[in-house]
């Protein structure tokens, strides 16, 4: 009699255990089965991921090019000033959007992410980039003449295009705003060289005794 309630005791027990492993599914242990899923929100939807076939279509591609001539919405990019630095075929002289401190100070953050590696934080073409690889050609000052006088386009269109395979086209990560951004940076960076004391406000020049 005491045998057997020993017996049963211990059954129970082993059953117990047995009914908890099952419900906790064995946590931490690798399993073939799909995980249980209480909760399906979207996690299972019909779709095509990137790269899948789609016998639907002739080409058997699910993904899709746009249909021929077709743009999609805001990426038409009529304004040729603002997006390619041209009006017809030459360089626009002025910077088509509105210049404003916030602009050029956005500029300078940017030319000193992008530009500051070779052309230097002044401009004067002597980057580090430049000062640790001798052999690479130096990119000119932006102070010389021909920079001075190059149309605010010519620069938006170095910074798109790159500029003779001698310097890489940023297109991929500098948006259009912050190219222009730069383009007004590096103008300032110009007049900053090359100020004279008719920019001195006439007040401050009067009261520092500084001659006109
Ligand atoms: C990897 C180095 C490097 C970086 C980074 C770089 N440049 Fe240049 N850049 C050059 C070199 C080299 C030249 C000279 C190319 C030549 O004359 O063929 C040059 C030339 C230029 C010119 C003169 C174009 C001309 O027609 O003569 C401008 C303007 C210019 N860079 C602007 C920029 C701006 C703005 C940035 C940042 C967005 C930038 N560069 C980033 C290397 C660089």
């Amino acid at each position: 009699m005491k045998l057997s309630t020993q017996l049963i005791s211990s059954l129970s027990l082993c059953a117990a255990a047995l009914t908890l492993s099952t419900l906790s599914g064995c946590q931490g242990q690798p399993s073939e089965n799909p995980p249980i899923h209480p909760n399906l929100n979207m996690d299972f939807q019909t779709k095509y991921r990137p790269q899948k076939e789609n016998k639907f279509f002739e080409d058997g591609r699910a993904m899709r090019l746009p249909v021929a001539g077709t743009v999609a919405q805001g990426q038409l990019k009529e304004d040729s000033a603002l997006h390619l630095g041209k009006s017809g075929e030459a360089f626009v002289t002025k910077i088509p959007v509105g210049i404003s401190l916030p602009l050029v100070e956005r500029g300078q953050e940017r030319y000193n992410i992008y530009c500051a590696v070779c052309h230097g934080k002044t401009g004067q073409g002597n980057g580090i980039v430049i000062q640790r690889n001798a052999g690479m050609l130096k990119p000119p000052s932006i102070h010389e003449e021909r920079l001075v006088n190059m149309p605010a386009g010519q620069v938006y269109d170095a910074i798109k295009n790159g500029v003779r395979g001698n310097m890489p086209s940023y297109a991929y990560a500098i948006p259009v705003e912050d190219r222009w951004a730069i383009v007004a940076y590096i103008q300032a960076l110009q007049l900053s060289q090359r100020g004279t004391i008719d920019n001195v406000p006439s007040d401050l020049a009067t009261s520092k005794g500084w001659k006109r």
